[in-house]
């Protein structure tokens, strides 16, 4: 298995230190945040990484992980998404030659996470597989994908909903996703969102209306780092954690 690190966007929620740097440049705790999912990656037995970024600073990200071998990268790439807000979707759609046909494990750049999911990646066969995490806060909720399951089986997942006023479920969709070659179809089947994003949920929507979505909850803490309140956060559970 192969992983991709979405690490482009413009990071404007973080102003004015993405001015500085790439967001997944900036520090948690006492590592870079993209450390952390390329972590993630490592440990489930991913050492064959596309880091896929855009925007000013781009050319930051070599200097500090130059050919990945001191974080256990085996093979390291780098994509450049030139259209640097064009959506998760969009970024992802630069993997393909990358996953040249295969299978591939995706994660967020500013995703931190302390889950396993070297089980999931060892036993992936075909179609997606997304990793849900039980959130309570409505606000919280509001700011992502958020799954709605089936009223008869609260097991089966029926849709995905972007941002939802309503929320109608607890469960949000994570930055962490495992696919097989299809992906690159289905993304170019979707079309721009009202916001201009080719998005990630309509993706794992085609996915859910081809019955061939599985989800699983993510076990252990996750947090992206997006927001001054949630990389406050990641920086306070890592601290306290002692690092990766
Ligand atoms: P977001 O946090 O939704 O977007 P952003 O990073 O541009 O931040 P902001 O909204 O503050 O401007 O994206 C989550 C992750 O997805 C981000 O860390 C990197 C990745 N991403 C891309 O790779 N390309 C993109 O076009 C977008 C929007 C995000």
């Amino acid at each position: 298995m192969k992983g991709i690190i979405l690490a482009g966007g413009l990071g404007t929620r973080l102003y004015p230190l993405t001015h500085a740097t790439n967001k997944h440049l900036l520090p948690v705790y006492n590592k870079p945040m993209i450390f952390y999912p390329i972590k993630t990656l490592v440990s489930a037995g991913i050492t064959e990484i596309l880091i896929i970024t855009s925007g000013p600073h781009a050319g930051h990200f070599i200097g500090v992980l130059k050919n990945g071998k001191e974080l256990g990268v085996k093979h390291l790439e780098y994509a450049y998404q030139e259209k640097a807000d064009g959506g998760i979707a969009d970024a992802l759609s630069l993997g393909e030659d990358f996953a040249a046909g295969g299978p591939i494990t995706v994660i967020l750049g500013d995703n931190t996470t302390d889950a396993e999911i070297k089980s999931y990646v060892f036993h992936f066969k075909s179609g997606g597989t997304v990793f849900l995490k039980k959130i309570t806060s409505k606000i919280q909720l509001r700011r992502f994908g958020v799954a709605v399951f089936d009223q008869k089986n609260k097991e089966k997942l029926v849709r995905i909903e972007e941002k939802p006023k309503n929320p109608k479920s607890d469960y949000t969709a994570t930055g962490l996703y495992i696919y097989d070659r299809l992906v690159f179809n289905y993304i170019r089947q979707c079309k721009p969102s009202a916001r201009g994003e080719i998005e990630i949920t309509d993706v794992n929507n085609i996915y859910l209306h081809h019955q061939t979505l599985k989800w699983v909850e993510l076990k252990g803490f996750w947090s992206d780092a997006g927001t001054f309140e949630t990389l406050y956060r990641a920086n306070e559970y890592w601290a306290n954690k002692g690092g990766i």
